[in-house]
């Protein structure tokens, strides 16, 4: 069982409406250790390349003017695949499509505001990782310890 660390962002729809400790004791309840953790105002260069893959797309223009509109928490966590376990705790993309007990499915209705950013694979991971936390400052190995209740046995 690979340990992974991927890049989540608590977006600014989060900060606005107070959901910041909410969501991130969801992480952590579920045995996810933050590695990493920082409030920021985003710069448009950097929301550009987080969000390449999604340019000339018709909600591009709004995503990354409401990505830089207010501070948000980027946060590395770590865990036993972390990354797809994060994915499947945010839900569909969309508020209303996305499973009543995910994130985005208990505290959102909108396609757009929908609260919660996480990298979608191993290689999106690396590659957002290096984009916020590019100065190495957060734990990549968070210790055994940390991460007990994560294993099988
Ligand atoms: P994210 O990248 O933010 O974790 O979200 P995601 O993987 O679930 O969705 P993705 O397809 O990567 O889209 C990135 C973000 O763009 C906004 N979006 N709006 N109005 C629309 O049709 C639409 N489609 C996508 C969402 O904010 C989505 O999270
Ligand atoms: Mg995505």
């Amino acid at each position: 069982m690979p340990m992974e660390n991927t890049l989540v962002i608590l977006k600014p729809d989060c900060v606005a409406r107070r959901l910041i400790g909410t969501v991130i004791s969801r992480f952590e309840e579920k045995g996810l250790v933050v590695a990493g953790m920082r409030m920021q105002m985003i710069e448009m260069e950097t929301a550009e390349k987080h969000y390449a893959e999604h340019k000339g797309k018709p909600f591009y223009p709004g995503l990354t003017q409401f990505i830089t509109s207010g501070p948000v928490v980027v946060m590395a966590l770590a865990g036993v695949e972390a990354i797809t376990v994060v994915r499947k705790m945010i839900g569909a993309t969309s508020g209303r499509a996305a499973e009543p007990g995910s994130i985005r499915g208990d505290y959102g209705m909108s396609k757009g505001f929908n609260l919660v950013h996480a990298s979608d694979s191993p290689e999106s991971a690396a590659r957002e990782l290096a984009l916020y936390f590019g100065d190495g400052k957060y734990m990549p190995e968070p210790g055994e310890a940390a991460l007990r209740w994560n294993y099988e046995y």
